[in-house]
C-alpha cells in the first residue's frame, strides 16, 4: 500500500477521518475503549468523557461472586508505570447484571464485559450469564497475575488458555465476540494466541500487566501486601508494542486490541501501525480521566497529518516492506572527460 506522508500539513484545523473499526462481526465507530479495571463499570468517566463517542468501556473484570480484593497496600508507584495488586475485587456477577450492565445500556455505551474465573467451570457460568444482557462482547481475563495460584494464569499455558475459551465459546451468546486477554509472561505469546483462536476466540487483547514487586527500603519489605503486581503505564509501552507486532505478523486477519502504556494518539497510532485494530487505555485515567476522548482526537489528527482518511488504511501499515531508495551516481568523471577527448578528435577529423 502506497502512502502519502504530508509532514508540512501540521497546523489541521478539522480532519475528517473514518475512526471506524472491525472487531469480529461489530462495527465500531471509534477504536479507543477504555481498558478493563481502570474505569470500573463506566459511571465515573461519564463526567469525563462522552462514552457513546469513544469506542466503548471494558469493565473491571468480574467473578462469580463477591471479592474483597487483597490486602492493602495494593498500588505502587514505579519508574513511567504502577503496580497493582487489586486481587479482583468486586460484586460478583448478578450484582453487576443488576446494576452496571443497564446504566451502560440505557447511556448506549458499548458493553465489553471482562469475565475473570477461577476454574474453566466458573468462566463458563459467567459467560453463561451474559445471555440476553446488553453486553458487546466478552473479554475473557485469563492474565490477571494477581492469583494466589499461579496455575490461575491460564493464558501461561497453551491448553489451560485454549480450555478456557472453548468452554466460554460453548456458554456465550452465539453472535457475541470473544476477546481473550493474554499475559507478556510468556515465552512465546504467538502460541498461546494460536491456541486461543484455534478454540473459537474472536480476537485478542495485548496485553495484561506483567508481574512485577517494589521493596519499600525503609521497611525493607515488599511494598505491596501481596509482595508481587501487575506492572503497567509506560514502562511496559514497548513490551506491549512487540507482543501485537508479533501476534499480527502470524495472524494478521485478528482483530487486537493494543493496551499498554498509550497516553496519546501517537501512542495509539504505534499500536494500529504494529496491527491493532482498536486500542484501551488504563493506567493514564487515573491522572487524565478525560484522555480517551482527548487520545480519540489526537489519534485522528495523527491519521490526517500522514494522510490517511479511515483508521483501518493503518492497521498493520507498519510491517509493510521499508521503501527502497536508490541513490542516482553522478556520471564518473573519467567517462565525461574520455567523452569531451573524442568528441574533439571526431571535430578535428572533420576539419
Ligand atoms: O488484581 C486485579 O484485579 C487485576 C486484574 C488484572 O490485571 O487482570
Amino acid at each position: 500500500m502506497s502512502v502519502t506522508i504530508r509532514r508540512q500539513e501540521r497546523q489541521i484545523k478539522h480532519v475528517n477521518v473514518d475512526m471506524s473499526t472491525k472487531l469480529g462481526n461489530l462495527t465500531i465507530a471509534d477504536p479507543v475503549f477504555t481498558a478493563s479495571g481502570c474505569a470500573a463499570s463506566g459511571q465515573e468517566l461519564a463526567a469525563f468523557n462522552d462514552l457513546t463517542a469513544i469506542g466503548g468501556v471494558v469493565t473491571k473484570s468480574i467473578q462469580l461472586n463477591a471479592r474483597a480484593g487483597r490486602a492493602t497496600p495494593r498500588m505502587a508507584e514505579t519508574p513511567s508505570g504502577m503496580l497493582n495488586s487489586i486481587g479482583l475485587q468486586g460484586p460478583g456477577i448478578d450484582i453487576f447484571l443488576n446494576r452496571d450492565l443497564p446504566w451502560l445500556a440505557e447511556h448506549e455505551v458499548t458493553a465489553v464485559v471482562s469475565i475473570a474465573g477461577q476454574s474453566v467451570e466458573e468462566y463458563s457460568k459467567l459467560a453463561g450469564k451474559l445471555r440476553g444482557k446488553p453486553a458487546s462482547m466478552i473479554e475473557v481475563n485469563i492474565s490477571c497475575p494477581n492469583v494466589e495460584d499461579r496455575g490461575q494464569v491460564f493464558a501461561c499455558d497453551k491448553s489451560a488458555a485454549a480450555s478456557v475459551i472453548q468452554a466460554v465459546k460453548r456458554a456465550a451468546p452465539a453472535s457475541m465476540p470473544i476477546f481473550a486477554k493474554l499475559s507478556p509472561d510468556v515465552t512465546d505469546i504467538v502460541s498461546i494466541a494460536s491456541a486461543c483462536m484455534d478454540s473459537g476466540a474472536t480476537g485478542l487483547s495485548l496485553i495484561n500487566t506483567t508481574l512485577g514487586m517494589v521493596i519499600d527500603t525503609t521497611t525493607m519489605r515488599p511494598l505491596l501486601a501481596g509482595v508481587t503486581g501487575g506492572l503497567s503505564g509506560p514502562a511496559i509501552r514497548p513490551l506491549a508494542l512487540r507482543c501485537v507486532w508479533q501476534v499480527h505478523q502470524a495472524m494478521p486477519d485478528v482483530p487486537l486490541f493494543g493496551i499498554g502504556g498509550i497516553r496519546t494518539g501517537l501512542d495509539a497510532l504505534q499500536f494500529i501501525l504494529a496491527g491493532a485494530s482498536a486500542v484501551q487505555i488504563g493506567t493514564v485515567l487515573f491522572n487524565d480521566p478525560g484522555a480517551p476522548q482527548r487520545i480519540s482526537r489526537e489519534l485522528s489528527e495523527a491519521l490526517a497529518e500522514r494522510g490517511m482518511d479511515s483508521v483501518q488504511q493503518a492497521i498493520g501499515l507498519g510491517h509493510r516492506p521499508p521503501e527502497v531508495i536508490v541513490p542516482e551516481l553522478p556520471e564518473p568523471p573519467g567517462d565525461t572527460r574520455e567523452d569531451e577527448l573524442y568528441e574533439s578528435a571526431v571535430a578535428d577529423d572533420e576539419d
